[in-house]
């Protein structure tokens, strides 16, 4: 069986006060917790805190994007092996909230997580379709090219180390989840394209969901089959909350 695994998303929030009380809430609250990872991922500056809060407790830490390169000019990037510096085990890649307001490609999406995994870094692709994409009908198609950019360059044996996270981008920050059925029909179409191309890749995979995950819907969601956990954003500042959903993932 697959371990769940919640991922928290602190998006551009908190500052060295507030991020101390709350790493510390999580670590008096989290570690009786069994059969759940936890990840944190903070913005990069942070990274230096998470690591000295966090360095000798069973939450990991990440951060939230990295650069598609390795080394050289490139102004306000940060890489992969800079995120090591700093004990990261995770990085967010292709997060909506970045594909569209940075422009970020498929190509570049793909480039930023076989980067992340030859550096050691396990990499949480964010895939989903937008609102009219799935009244339309066409969201298998949409989240189906997203990973076929990584097919085609990259086989699928690379997703037997990797995290995908699907999130509908209708659902993000709105407080409207998707439903545990809507999500499990897309996260059962995810793995079955990863096994028709590598089988064991397929079943070693994590699919986490997230959009308005909640200490409530949580329940419901994360029984689901090929529901491995979650990617949380708002609910992850607060640390009850955020315990809350850990415990619906035991
Ligand atoms: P949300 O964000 O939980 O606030 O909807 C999820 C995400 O963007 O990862």
């Amino acid at each position: 069986m697959r371990h769940k695994l919640v991922v928290a998303n602190w998006k551009m929030h908190g500052n060295l006060v507030e991020n101390k009380r709350l790493l510390a809430e999580y670590c008096a609250m989290l570690p009786t917790l069994k059969n759940t990872d936890v990840v944190v991922c903070v913005p990069y500056p942070y990274l230096a805190q998470a690591q000295a809060i966090l360095q000798h407790t069973n939450i990991a830490w990440g951060a939230q994007n990295l650069s598609k390169d390795a080394v050289g000019a490139y102004t306000g990037e940060v890489s992969a092996t800079m995120l090591k510096d700093f004990g990261a085990s995770y990085v967010i890649i292709g997060h909506s909230e970045r594909a569209t307001a940075y422009c970020e490609s498929d190509e570049n999406i793909a480039t930023k997580f076989v980067q992340a995994q030859a550096h050691g870094l396990t990499p949480i692709l964010c895939v989903g379709e937008t609102l009219i994409e799935r009244e339309a009908g066409v969201m298998q198609m949409v989240v189906g090219k997203q990973l076929d950019t990584i097919f085609n360059t990259y086989g699928a044996a690379v997703f037997a180390n990797a995290v995908v996270s699907y999130e509908p981008i209708w659902a993000i920050g709105t407080g409207l989840a998707a439903s545990p059925e809507q999500a499990q029909s897309m996260h059962e179409f995810i793995r079955s394209k990863v096994a028709t191309l590598d089988k064991a890749a397929a079943t070693n995979m994590k699919i986490l969901y997230g959009g308005s995950v909640n200490p409530q819907n949580a329940v419901q969601l994360f029984v689901m089959q090929d529901i491995d956990g979650g990617l949380i954003g708002k609910c992850s500042l607060n640390a009850k909350e955020f315990e809350g959903i850990c415990r619906a993932a035991c």
